[in-house]
């Protein structure tokens, strides 16, 4: 019997977004084809994390039931990304007597020596998301990166803990489900955003991706191939948009168009005002003032950065420089601006080469969702295909959404 065709799925539960990727897996490599793509705003979150769950819950079916229509699959579960400033990245240790007589080292040795180096020591009301062994070390040799096959009694590792808040979890778990969409996996945004944009060698070598939020930036440290460090910066690209309306005195709306229109994290030449049509009405604003504002929070924001590079230990250690995600990146000269603070090389990131209905997906703001759906692809979660079958719902969705479904079926 021939077998069916073979997708996986990323959902991006961003505070001002979703976004959802759909990638075809070729039958022979597992390389993917983006078949599906949606993206629709978001409400009920702030900061990365949920508020009000009936929010979140309809833009991410409302974005699937975008990738859906145009890739004709029936998505039923993907990779999600999480956010927040709760976020917590710890490292930890651990010791175990290898089990086998022969004393060689399997992986279940490994699975229990992870176990020891974990239980018990995240506080309770934390849920790990990830644990990346750093090194193992079997009677005192050091820097051992796979002990699996190894001979020795003594096996230690030392490990990265990604752990959330267990209710931020929760909350995120039950959105997906009122969206009737089981969560695979459960990754940090900025670390999906890596996997689309770092090559090997950048994470050989020691590289940051930065992921520019609307309402948070998160930081991701990679060297020698995994993930050393991650955190969370409650501050994004809407601050800049509530200082600009602020500063201006003007309308958040205005203050996005201006931001999007002439918004530049430089200072810039040129005329002294600059203006933006809104309601069929021109309203100018000083240029030096936008600047000003822009350049301010910025300030701040980086700073922050700067921090957590420092509590990474890797504060002008890395090699491979600075590559910047998310929508925040698509603000003008805002990789020569981190180059200038952060003193790195940096280059904005962009998922490539992926073909398909991939429109928008080589810009920054579709790396999380785009590293997800590689993630989900990755973790051998591809699934065999129901065409046109768009979750029973389609139909449901032109009736007018969740919302009146879940409605429906609280009344049948
Ligand atoms: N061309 C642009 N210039 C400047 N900023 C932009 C541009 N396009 C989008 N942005 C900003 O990017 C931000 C949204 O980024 P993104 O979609 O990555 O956020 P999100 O994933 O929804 O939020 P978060 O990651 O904080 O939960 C908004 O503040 C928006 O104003
Ligand atoms: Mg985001």
């Amino acid at each position: 019997m021939q077998d069916s065709p073979k997708y996986a799925v990323g959902i991006d539960v961003g505070t001002t977004t979703v976004r959802c990727v759909v990638g075809h897996l070729d039958a022979t490599t597992g390389t993917p084809t983006i078949v599906g793509v949606g993206e629709v705003s978001n409400t009920g979150m702030r900061k990365g994390t949920i508020v009000n769950l009936n929010g979140p819950a309809q833009a991410i079916d409302d974005a699937l039931g975008e990738a859906e229509r145009m890739s004709g699959y029936q998505v039923d579960a993907a990779t999600v990304s999480i956010n927040g400033a709760h976020i917590l990245s710890t490292t930890t240790d651990g010791m175990i007597a290898v089990g086998a007589v022969d004393h060689q080292v399997g992986e279940d040795d490994v699975a229990r020596l992870t176990e020891v180096a974990t239980v018990g020591k995240v506080p309770a009301n934390r849920e790990i998301l990830d644990v990346v062994p750093h090194s193992y070390r079997l009677d005192g040799q050091d820097n051992i990166k796979d002990p699996v096959g190894m001979t020795g009694t003594r096996l230690e590792i030392n490990a990265n803990v990604i752990s959330a808040l267990a209710p931020n979890v929760t909350a995120l778990q039950s959105a997906l489900e009122l969206a009737k969409v089981t969560p695979n996996t459960i990754t940090p945004s900025v670390v999906a955003a890596a996997r689309a944009v770092l090559n090997e060698q950048q994470l050989e070598n020691g590289v940051a991706v930065i992921d520019l939020g609307g309402t948070t930036t998160s930081v991701a440290i990679f060297e020698e191939g995994d993930l050393q460090y991650a955190g969370v910066i409650p501050i994004g690209s809407n601050n800049i948009t509530n200082d600009l309306a602020i500063g201006l005195k003007t309308d958040p709306e205005i203050a996005e168009l201006v931001k999007l229109t002439h918004g530049s994290a430089t200072s810039q030449t040129g005329s002294e005002t600059v203006s933006v049509k809104h309601d069929k009405e021109t309203l100018e604003f000083s240029r030096s003032e936008v600047d000003e504002i822009i350049e301010a929070r910025l300030e701040e924001l980086f700073e922050l950065v700067t921090k957590e590079l420092k509590k990474a230990g890797r504060h002008a250690k890395l090699p491979s420089g600075v590559v910047l995600t998310g929508g925040g990146a698509k603000l003008k000269n805002i990789a020569d601006y981190t180059k200038e603070s952060l003193g790195l090389a940096v280059r904005i990131g962009a998922a490539k080469g992926y073909g398909g209905v991939a429109e928008h997906l080589d810009e920054p703001q579709f790396a999380t969702a785009a590293g997800l759906m590689l993630i989900d692809a990755e973790s051998g979660h591809g699934r065999g295909v129901h065409q046109n079958g768009g979750r029973a719902k389609a139909a449901a969705d032109q009736a007018g959404g969740l919302l009146k479904k879940l409605f429906g079926r609280l009344k049948a």
